[in-house]
């Protein structure tokens, strides 16, 4: 079965075609980087704009790459959300007419559902796992006991990682999207600063904003005492306590639920520490651990398409009613 995933949730228009929700025939990602580099952020409006200049030629690109057309396609898998509402609604206008023209089904698939079916183009999914989720808008552990059974164990109570990482970067004078670059130089520096592990209980949840109040405070203290930053040791210095938080309650997961594998989803799992962290975590506590490729990490319409195969066979399809929805929980 072929699966065309379209993504247009945030500032990437993606589209890719699947082949039973594990082989990528071909991909296409037209990111807004550049565009949104000089505002600092992802501008809602300035999105939707470039979403809709670009969903027609990424289509026409991703088929001319896979040397199929629309006939060769079974179906059409779309994020639905959550999102940025204008940047959902072109690429689900996309789906939806193209559903409608080629008579096609279509098939909704929520935003975090995609990045955990990212691991589906690496690794066959055994279950229960445990999906570590972690991106700009989330950070949660979920567990799932067959394909698409989804259940939510904890999550952050406040910030999201990335969006935490993205906020630190700010203050460091990094270029967004500051999460990678934070991560790069965080391997130049010390971890000399104290900060606090946040949320250190015995919950599956997480707290980012006190990390991030703690970092912004120490700059202005030291500010003041006329003391020069070593950003290179801040930025050692977070990623080590934000990652410690990610690993302490992953490894209390693990203790406590009868799994046979776990999983690394969304924008963070590209991060170098969370990768070298959870490989030794597997490793002690003897599970398997899947990561997707770099490139599946951040957003893209190949974890639409691979998760979209399992929506279907699930039986999640959607007539042309469908919406989209800027928030959505998806357990
Ligand atoms: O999943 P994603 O592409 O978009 C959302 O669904 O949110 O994730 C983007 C987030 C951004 O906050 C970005 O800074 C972060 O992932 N990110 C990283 C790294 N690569 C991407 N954060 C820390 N270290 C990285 N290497
Ligand atoms: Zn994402």
């Amino acid at each position: 079965m072929y699966i065309l995933g379209i993504e247009s949730s945030c500032d990437e228009t993606s589209m890719s075609i699947i082949k039973n929700g594990r082989e990528e025939i071909a991909t296409v990602i037209s990111s807004q980087i550049d565009i949104h580099k000089e505002y600092g952020g992802v501008v809602p409006e300035i999105a939707s704009r470039n979403h809709v200049k670009n969903v027609t030629i990424v289509l026409e690109e991703c088929l001319e790459k896979a040397n199929m057309t629309m006939d060769d396609i079974d179906a059409i898998a779309i994020t639905y959300g959550p999102g940025l509402i204008g940047s959902l609604l072109v690429g689900l206008e996309a789906a939806k007419t193209l559903a409608f023209l080629y008579n096609k089904p279509l098939i909704p698939v929520h935003h975090i559902a995609g990045h955990i079916y990212a691991n589906s183009l690496v690794s066959e999914l055994e279950f229960p796992l445990l999906a570590l989720v972690v991106s700009g808008g989330h950070t949660e552990i979920i567990k799932m006991t067959d394909h698409y059974k989804f259940e939510k164990l904890g999550g952050t109570l406040d910030d999201a990682i990335g969006e935490c990482y993205d906020k630190v970067a700010r203050v460091l004078d990094l270029e967004y999207p500051g999460g990678p670059k934070l991560d790069k130089m965080a391997h130049e520096g010390y971890p000399n600063y104290k900060l606090p592990v946040p949320l250190n209980d015995d919950s599956y949840n997480f707290s980012f904003s006190g990390l991030k109040s703690a970092v912004i405070n120490l700059v202005h203290n030291e500010e003041q005492r006329g003391n020069e930053i070593d950003k290179t040791d801040l930025a050692a210095s977070f990623q080590k306590v934000a990652v410690e938080s990610i690993i302490i309650k992953m490894e209390k997961a693990i203790k406590e639920n009868d799994i046979k594998m776990v999983i690394v989803a969304g924008g963070v799992a590209a991060n170098s520490a969370i990768r070298e962290e959870m490989t030794k975590l597997c490793e002690r506590e003897k599970v398997k651990l899947s990561i997707p490729d770099f490139k599946y990490c951040t957003d893209n319409g190949a974890m639409i398409g691979a998760a979209g195969y399992y929506a279907y066979l699930d039986g999640r399809e959607a007539d042309l009613k469908l919406n989209s929805v800027s928030q959505d929980k998806l357990a």
